[in-house]
C-alpha cells in the first residue's frame, strides 16, 4: 500500500500512547521528583559555583560550526552553468532535486517552490479552502503556516498544544472542530512529529484534509514513517535556517490523486504546464528556479547524516537533563525521530528560585547558545490578528459574514504557558557527544543553584 493511502501504524506495543502520554504528564505535573533515582540526585553531591557568580564555565569549548555547503553544491551550480535555460520545467536540477526528495518522503506528486510559505498556500489553494473556510493550526509556528490561509479567504483557528511536544493537542483540536471546518495543519515544530495517529483519525472522522507543516521537520519519521506521508499534504522549507536549505526555498507533495496534479498548476500561476490550453484556475508565481534546485539536490544527499547527528544528540540531551529540578526536557515519542531544529526545555513553574530570564543569563554565562522563547506571543495575539486586519487594516471574509472568529477572544492557554517558560538551545549536526554533555552539565548547574 502507498504510504500516502495507508493509515498510519497504531504505536507499536513496546510503548503505548497512553503509556506515554501518562508518563510524560506525571513527569510534567510532578512536583517533585525521587531523588534516588534522578539525575539531578545522581550529580548533585557538590554544587559547583556559577560562571555568572565567578565559577568556571561548564562549557570548556564551543563547537565550531561549518560551512554547510561547499563541493557537492558547487558541482550542482557548475553542471547548471552548462544549460541553456534555468526554468524550473522540465530543468535537470529541478529534476534531481525532485527524485532525490522522493527517496526522503516518498510522494506521487512534488512540486518544488519558492519558500515553505509558498508550499503551504499551494496545499490550501489545492485542498480547495473556500472563503469562510476554518483551518485548525498550532499558535506557536512560523506565520507562513497561515498566510495561505488567509490569501485564500480561509479562517485559521487555533487549537492548544500539548505541554511537553509543543505540538496540536488532539483533544483540544477536536473541540475546535465546527461545521466549517476543511482541515488540520499539523505543523511538527523542530521537527518533532505531532500525534499524527490521533489527527489523521480526527481527520478521516469528520471528513477533513490533513496537511503537514513539516518545514522544520526534514528527515523526521513518525513511528518509523517518513513525516509527510500520512497527511494529503507534505510541505517542506529550504529557507536558510532550516536543516538543509538554498537559501529560500520550498517543496509540497501529496500522494492524492484528487490534489496532487493540481499542485503544479497553483505554484505556477494557474497555468497547466502538462496540457496547456486556457486558464481555469487562480493562483500566484511560487515556481522554484533551477540555481535553487542545484543547491537543494546537493543538500538532500547530506541529509540523513545531518538529521541522524541531530537526532542523536537531542535524545542525549534529553537523557542528560531528565529529573534535574525545575527542568522539563523536549518530550519526543521514544519511536519517533525529531531532527530538532532546535531544543526546547521548559522551566517548571515556582520549581526555582529565579525567573526564566535570569535562568538564561546563567545558561548563557555558562557558554550554552541559550535564548528565552521562540516567537514572542502565539500568532494570533499579533496586531494584525488582532485588529482583523488583513487586507489594508480590513477582512473581508468577517464583513461579508462568512466568519464571526475574533482574536481578540481566541484563547490557547497552554501555548501561552509554553512561550513564557521555555528556553531554545542551539543544535547543529556539527556539535559531539562531549560538547552537548557540557550543556547538560551546565543545566545541571543552573538548576541546582536556583533550586527553591
Ligand atoms: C513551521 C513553519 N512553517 C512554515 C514556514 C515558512 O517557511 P518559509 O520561511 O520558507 O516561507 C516556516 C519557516 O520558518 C516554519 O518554520
Amino acid at each position: 500500500m502507498h504510504p500516502k493511502h495507508s493509515s498510519p501504524s497504531a504505536p507499536s506495543s513496546c510503548i503505548t500512547r497512553r503509556e506515554f502520554l501518562a508518563a510524560s504528564s506525571a513527569a510534567l505535573l510532578a512536583t517533585s521528583i525521587d531523588p534516588a533515582s534522578s539525575a539531578a540526585a545522581q550529580s548533585s553531591a557538590s554544587s559547583p559555583t556559577l560562571a555568572l557568580k565567578g565559577g568556571d564555565k561548564a562549557v570548556k569549548q564551543s563547537p565550531k560550526l561549518p560551512l554547510r555547503w561547499g563541493e557537492p553544491e558547487r558541482d550542482r551550480l557548475n553542471a547548471m552553468l552548462s544549460q541553456d535555460s534555468l526554468f524550473y520545467w522540465k530543468g535537470p536540477q529541478t529534476t534531481l532535486f525532485t527524485e532525490r526528495f522522493k527517496r526522503v518522503c516518498p510522494s506521487k506528486y512534488v512540486m518544488p517552490c519558492s519558500s515553505g510559505t509558498a508550499a503551504l498556500h499551494i496545499a490550501v489553494a489545492a485542498a480547495g479552502i473556500e472563503p469562510g473556510d476554518e483551518v485548525i493550526t498550532s499558535p506557536i509556528t512560523d506565520i507562513g503556516t497561515i498566510i495561505g490561509v488567509i490569501y485564500q479567504l480561509g479562517v485559521p483557528v487555533f487549537a492548544d498544544l500539548g505541554a511537553g511536544t509543543y505540538n496540536l493537542d488532539p483533544a483540544d483540536v477536536a473541540q475546535r472542530i465546527t461545521p466549517k471546518t476543511k482541515a488540520i495543519i499539523a505543523v511538527h515544530l523542530c521537527g518533532n512529529p505531532c500525534d499524527l495517529h490521533a489527527l489523521k483519525t480526527l481527520a478521516d472522522k469528520h471528513g477533513l484534509i490533513l496537511i503537514e507543516d513539516a518545514a522544520q521537520a526534514w528527515g523526521s519519521r513518525y513511528r518509523g514513517q517518513p513525516i509527510g506521508t500520512i497527511g494529503q499534504f507534505a510541505c517542506f522549507s529550504l529557507q536558510n535556517s532550516k536543516q538543509i536549505t538554498c537559501g529560500d526555498g520550498g517543496v509540497v507533495a501529496s500522494n492524492d490523486d484528487r490534489f496532487g496534479p493540481l499542485l503544479q498548476k497553483f505554484g505556477d500561476k494557474g497555468f497547466d504546464r502538462l496540457k496547456g490550453g486556457l486558464f481555469e484556475s487562480f493562483a500566484t508565481n511560487y515556481r522554484m528556479s533551477e540555481p535553487q534546485a542545484a543547491v537543494a539536490a546537493a543538500q538532500l544527499d547530506r541529509l540523513e547524516m545531518i538529521i541522524s547527528k541531530r537526532s542523536q544528540i537531542g535524545n542525549l540531551l534529553t537523557e542528560k537533563i531528565t529529573g534535574l529540578p525545575g527542568v522539563l526536557p523536549h518530550q519526543v515519542h521514544p519511536e519517533d525521530r525529531c531532527g530538532y531544529w532546535f531544543y526546547f526545555f521548559r522551566l517548571k513553574p515556582g520549581a526555582l528560585s529565579c525567573d526564566r530570564a535570569e535562568f538564561v543569563k546563567a545558561l548563557v554565562a555558562e557558554g550554552v547558545e541559550a535564548s528565552a522563547g521562540y516567537i514572542p506571543v502565539p500568532l494570533h495575539r499579533n496586531p494584525v490578528f488582532q485588529k482583523h486586519a488583513f487586507f489594508a487594516g480590513r477582512w473581508p471574509v468577517r464583513e461579508l459574514g462568512l466568519t464571526k472568529m475574533d482574536y481578540t477572544a481566541h484563547k490557547t492557554p497552554e501555548a501561552e504557558a509554553i512561550l513564557q517558560s521555555g528556553i531554545r538551545l542551539t543544535i547543529h549536526e556539527a556539535m559531539t557527544d562531549e560538547y552537548i554533555t557540557s550543556v547538560a552539565e551546565a543545566i545541571r548547574k543552573v538548576s541546582h543553584h536556583y533550586v527553591a
